[in-house]
């Protein structure tokens, strides 16, 4: 029984990747909706129903438990999912808790009530659907006080990444990142809240400077999932090979999947 990796396209690749450096025995499917990519610009419904779909395929092919490595369909559909459709015996998990754990200095799943933490101010990039559904404002609120987030939309960002249009794609970064700090101009940290964007991390890094520290989800998601699978052993996947699913061009998906992550990559037709 594989876990499942769910995302729009292919920046879920970012914390299936991550995943598989930390537990390198686990199975793992991937199911990539490219052919309805982007996901940050639909309507909250869309993107429920959307999500629902790829997680139904994914069950389909044995995993109980689906990580929702993508941000907006995290930020949208997660809560309404986990609270009126995902049955008792599988398990649908976002990827915003593990993040905001990690900037709120908690250990994973402490659910203690809020409370005063050392970041103040917090730079906050994500798709124009993340940033409207206010979810890491929300999250965030339950784990910490006094904390202000500036959020910044960054439209047109993931279509460049998908495009493999590094250069479009830097320019938006350094754009975004000056929108954004003309409205906060000392954030302490910054969050890649899209699991697109830590492919320019380098580049959100340097356009925020040195002081800012830059939290960027796979490493942390991947944490979680570690910490997790140890506290729920009957979600843990067996040996095998999992695989890797697509809703686009399976040929066109793969090289793309092959030039984003730097290592080859086969999709097949979900
Ligand atoms: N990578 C996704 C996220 O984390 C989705 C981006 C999109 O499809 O717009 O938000």
């Amino acid at each position: 029984m594989p876990v499942g990796v769910f995302d729009s396209g292919l920046g879920g690749l970012t914390v299936y990747r991550a995943i598989q450096k930390h537990m390198p025995h686990l199975t793992l499917s991937y199911f990539g909706d490219n052919a309805n990519a982007p996901y940050g610009v639909r309507d909250a419904d869309d993107i429920y129903h959307l999500t629902c779909k790829g997680v139904e395929r994914l069950w389909d092919e044995g995993c109980d438990l689906v990580i929702l490595a993508c941000n907006t369909a995290t930020a949208v559909a997660c809560r309404r999912m986990q609270e009126n459709w995902v049955p008792a015996n599988k398990r649908v998990l976002g990827v915003f808790v593990p993040l905001i754990e990690a900037v709120t200095e908690r250990d994973w799943g402490d659910t203690s009530p809020p409370r005063e933490v050392e970041v103040k101010q917090i730079a906050l990039f994500a798709t124009p659907a993340t940033v409207a559904s206010r979810a890491f404002q929300r999250e965030l609120a339950f784990r910490a006080i006094g904390v202000d987030v500036e959020a910044q939309p960054c439209a047109g960002l993931v279509d460049a990444l998908e495009d493999n249009d590094l250069e479009l794609a830097e320019a938006m970064v350094r754009s975004h990142v000056g929108a954004l700090l003309r409205r906060m101009p000392n954030p302490q940290s910054a969050v890649l809240g899209c699991t697109h964007y830590p492919i320019l991390e380098h580049i959100f890094q340097i356009a925020l400077g040195d002081d800012v520290k830059v939290f960027s989800q796979a490493n942390l998601v991947a944490a979680s999932l570690e910490d997790y699978l140890k506290r729920h052993p009957d979600m843990l996947g067996t040996d095998g090979p999992g695989r890797l699913l697509t809703t686009g061009n399976p040929q066109d998906v793969s090289d793309a999947a092959t030039r984003f992550l730097a290592k080859p990559l086969h999709f097949e037709a979900a």
